[in-house]
């Protein structure tokens, strides 16, 4: 994801030095126009904004808050982009002002084709002054960036968005296994699927994979919404909330996981609900 949006960035104009663990990943970037930073230190060093786009909060620690890095902060403006937990977002948060730089939140729903053309949706965790102060920049990565609260709100909002992902992709899986194994032909099921208030179009957007069982280049892969579904369930419990419905999820893609589908697009899920335990 981060790629993609770098390369919007510099599309709009905006002078972009990118940083990335693995160098070569950085490449087309360099003939897009971007300058290449050798470290997370020389990133920060030489810009007034940095924006994340990380894995999760582990790698957030080792490249935003390794000593060195810290001591470059002072005075910078971090916007956090990737899905990370609420309190997690809160801790960097505090962290950053603590090195004298200012933070705030801005996930996103949709995936490397919205970051291409610049369609995602930015949520934004920020205080109003923030949200201002940087409007025009968060264009660039979606045309309607929307305030949902201070730090933690937009992370928390994601999460439910994406507990959706895992949830229905789940529940279509399942069925579509249901009318597989009795030879009921799929079209039929579809058709009256389609028909009926029960639908949603990430649907058709996963029937084919499955029924190709085709998981190859994956925009979100698996080990991604694994990530997800254990912030989900860690933030649900914090608000009191049951979340039994989700640990059988959880059970699923976990075995997609041992199964080797960890690379591969999340429904991948499906192999793990058609083989045995
Ligand atoms: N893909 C999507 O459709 C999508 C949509 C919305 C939100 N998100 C979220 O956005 C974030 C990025 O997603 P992605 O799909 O771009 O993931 P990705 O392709 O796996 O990229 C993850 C990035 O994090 C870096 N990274 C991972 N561990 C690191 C570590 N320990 N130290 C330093 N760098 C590390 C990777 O560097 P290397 O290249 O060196 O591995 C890479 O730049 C995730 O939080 C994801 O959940 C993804």
């Amino acid at each position: 994801m981060g790629l993609p949006m770098a390369k919007r960035l510099l599309t709009q104009d905006y002078p972009v030095l990118a940083y990335n663990r693995t160098q070569e990943k950085s490449e087309s970037l360099k003939t897009s126009g971007a300058r290449i930073a050798q470290s997370p230190v020389e990133a920060i060093r030489d810009a007034d904004c940095v924006v994340l786009m990380l894995a999760h909060f582990p790698a957030i620690r080792e490249v935003l808050l390794s000593e060195e890095t810290r001591s470059q902060l002072s005075g910078r403006t971090v916007i956090q982009m990737g899905t990370i937990g609420p309190s997690e977002s809160r801790q960097v948060e505090q962290e950053v002002k603590a090195a004298g730089g200012d933070y705030f939140e801005a996930p996103v729903l949709g995936s490397i084709p919205q970051a291409q053309e610049g369609s995602l949706i930015v949520m934004v965790g920020a205080s109003s002054k923030q949200f201002q102060e940087w409007s025009e920049l968060l264009k660039c990565f979606g045309p309607h960036p929307v305030l949902i609260g201070q730090v933690g709100k937009a992370a928390t909002l994601k999460l439910a968005l994406n507990q959706l992902i895992a949830s229905l992709t789940a529940s279509f899986a399942l069925s579509l296994g249901m009318v597989q194994r009795e030879e009921i032909p799929v079209e039929t099921f579809m058709r009256i699927l389609r028909g009926s208030a029960l639908y949603t179009p990430t649907f058709d957007k996963k029937l084919s994979r499955m029924v190709k069982r085709d998981y190859e280049n994956p925009n979100f892969p698996a080990r991604h919404l694994l990530k997800d579904v254990d912030l989900i369930l860690a933030t649900a419990a914090q608000l009191e909330l049951d979340t039994s419905s989700l640990m059988g999820i959880r059970v699923v893609l976990e075995k997609a996981l041992r199964q080797g589908w960890a690379d591969a697009d999340y429904s991948a899920l499906f192999e793990a609900v058609l083989s045995d335990p």
